[in-house]
């Protein structure tokens, strides 16, 4: 049943640049259709065209030449968590180097909340991030590690997204530094079984310091048992075994790809063939927030990779909900053209959850569109740092602004 305030058709017209990501045009083409209109009817897209042949609608709004693009699809964030470590940030600014093990940091702080605190905290960072432009958002546990904890920081997150991921496998918590196997043991058996009904998605960080590729493996085909499908945290502080491991476990995405051998490109190029893509997910972000070199997304796209772009908000590599910031990191940094980095922000983050409703303004997808305050998207990456969303709108529902 409709909810008696929204609206049966919604009309913005006088779009000056609408991005569709047009399928036709292929990864990285936007698909801009210029002096547009849409329509949005039950919260979908239903009429796209010329702003002069825009049929009636309950409901008009006047973009006034700026331009409309889909909701920003971050597919990778970490939100459920207490505490804070700005301190360790400050202290990597003067010159200390990131390293896996801050992670237990929060999860200490998370095991000591309560729900309602950690239930405050995820929802305030949801709505940070919708009032940014992102309209799907992917949240993962991983900062409780006990099975009464990861349930629910699990739970929690369902109440916010579709798009819950599994992360029992982040770190070995401190109570199991002298038995690694028997945590495997407990995130593969007790605690799986407690998460999956919450779940979509089973991911495992790893690295050194964290997963082998052994634990890994063994980790994702247990979640596959219960019905999840899965990701994996890889190549984020050294060269290593995540790109090759997510792309033969035919995961939805390996995400971080800042330390990749040309192997592990040519992997990624192959897995974009195939019917079930592995993406490249790239988190700029982290690299900025940790001093790390940048991954190379002009490597990824011109050997035939599908790259997405994503957030990564956490207390500790990352903690920005601005995809916007992601975008113009991205451009800057990564060798993506502006064009390349939006599109990877919306139907790359689609496609890394495997989503063909969300990341692109066609007819038939949910109506999860931003308004730019902007002429042009080039403006996301032009304009670093400037608030530039003059509106959300979430299922044809006006979200922000
Ligand atoms: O995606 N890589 C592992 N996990 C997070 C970091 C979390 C933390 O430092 O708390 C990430 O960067
Ligand atoms: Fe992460």
């Amino acid at each position: 049943m409709r909810a008696p305030n929204v609206p049966h058709t919604l009309l913005i017209d006088r779009i000056g640049v609408l991005v569709t990501n047009d399928p036709g045009n292929g990864p990285g083409a936007l698909g801009r259709v210029e002096d547009a209109a849409l329509v949005v009817a039950d919260g979908r897209v239903s009429w796209i065209g010329p702003a002069a042949g825009a049929p009636a609608a309950d409901v008009r709004v006047d973009a006034d030449g700026r331009c409309l693009i889909p909701g920003f699809v971050d597919s990778h964030s970490h939100i459920v968590f207490a505490g804070d470590r700005s301190a360790e940030f400050a202290a990597r600014m003067s010159g200390r180097p990131y390293q896996a093990g801050g992670i237990r940091t929060t999860v200490a702080a998370t095991r000591e909340a309560t729900d309602a605190q950690l239930r405050a905290g995820a929802v305030r960072l949801f709505h940070e991030a919708r009032a940014q432009g992102t309209t799907t958002l992917e949240i993962k546990t991983g900062y409780g590690l006990t099975t009464a904890d990861e349930e629910r920081c699990a739970r929690i997150a369902a109440q916010l997204t579709d798009e819950v991921t599994f992360l029992g496998a982040h770190v070995v918590p401190p109570e199991y530094a002298d038995d690694p196997a028997g945590y495997t043991a407990l995130v593969t058996g007790d605690m799986l079984t407690a998460c999956a009904p919450h779940a979509r998605w089973i991911d495992v960080f790893c690295e050194n310091g964290a997963f082998d590729a052994d634990a890994a493996r063994t980790i994702l085909a247990a979640g596959r048992e219960h019905g999840l499908l899965p990701r994996v945290h890889g190549n984020q502080l050294g060269p290593g075994p995540g790109v090759a491991l997510a792309v033969e476990a035919g995961a939805a995405s390996v995400d971080h790809c800042t330390y990749l051998s040309a192997q592990d490109v040519a992997a990624l190029a192959e897995a974009a063939t195939r019917s079930d893509p592995t993406v490249a997910t790239l988190l700029p972000g982290v690299d900025f927030s940790t001093r790390q070199p940048y991954p190379d997304a002009r490597a990824l796209i011109d050997a035939g990779a599908t790259v997405a772009l994503a957030g990564d908000c956490n207390p500790g590599s990352c903690f920005t909900s601005s995809i916007a910031f992601c975008i113009a990191l991205a451009v800057r940094e990564t060798g993506m053209t502006p064009d390349e980095a939006l599109w990877a922000a919306t139907a790359g983050g689609a496609a890394a959850l495997r989503r063909s409703d969300v990341g692109a303004l066609r007819v038939g997808a949910r109506a999860d569109m931003v308004l730019l305050d902007a002429p042009d998207p080039v403006y996301l990456a032009y304009r670093p740092g400037v608030p530039q969303v003059a509106a959300v709108w979430k299922d044809g529902v006006l979200a922000a602004g």
